[in-house]
């Protein structure tokens, strides 16, 4: 199993998580961060420092957020081919996140 980023990363980026992943896994792209999940060892520590709380155990990601399965797994494919893959599901869920303050 992995974890899985979802829609709150989106243009929020905070990357509380990267500092924690013992085996940085968690990589930026344009919009969001994603977990690459061959390397991901499942450990949980990511999960609580998220201040949106985008990261979920693959296994427990709500429905709605089905299509970050694809993303995160996208990590392989490059950046370019996340990037189309997060513009296309922000444009069709018209994601507006707010910055944190
Ligand atoms: Fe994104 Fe949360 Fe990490 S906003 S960069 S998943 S701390
Ligand atoms: Fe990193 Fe996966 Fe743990 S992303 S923090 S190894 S759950």
């Amino acid at each position: 199993m992995t974890y899985i980023i979802a829609e709150p990363c989106i243009d929020i980026q905070d990357k509380s998580c990267v500092d924690v992943c013992p085996v940085d896994c968690i990589h930026e792209m344009g919009r969001m961060l994603v977990i690459d999940p061959e390397e991901c060892i499942d450990c949980g520590a990511c999960e609580p420092e998220c201040p949106v709380e985008a990261i979920f155990p693959e296994d427990a990601l709500p429905d709605k957020w089905e299509p970050f399965v694809k993303i995160n797994y996208a990590f392989p494919e490059g950046a370019s081919v996340i990037d189309a893959l997060v513009d296309a599901y922000a444009t069709e869920h018209n994601v507006q996140n707010e910055p944190i303050a």
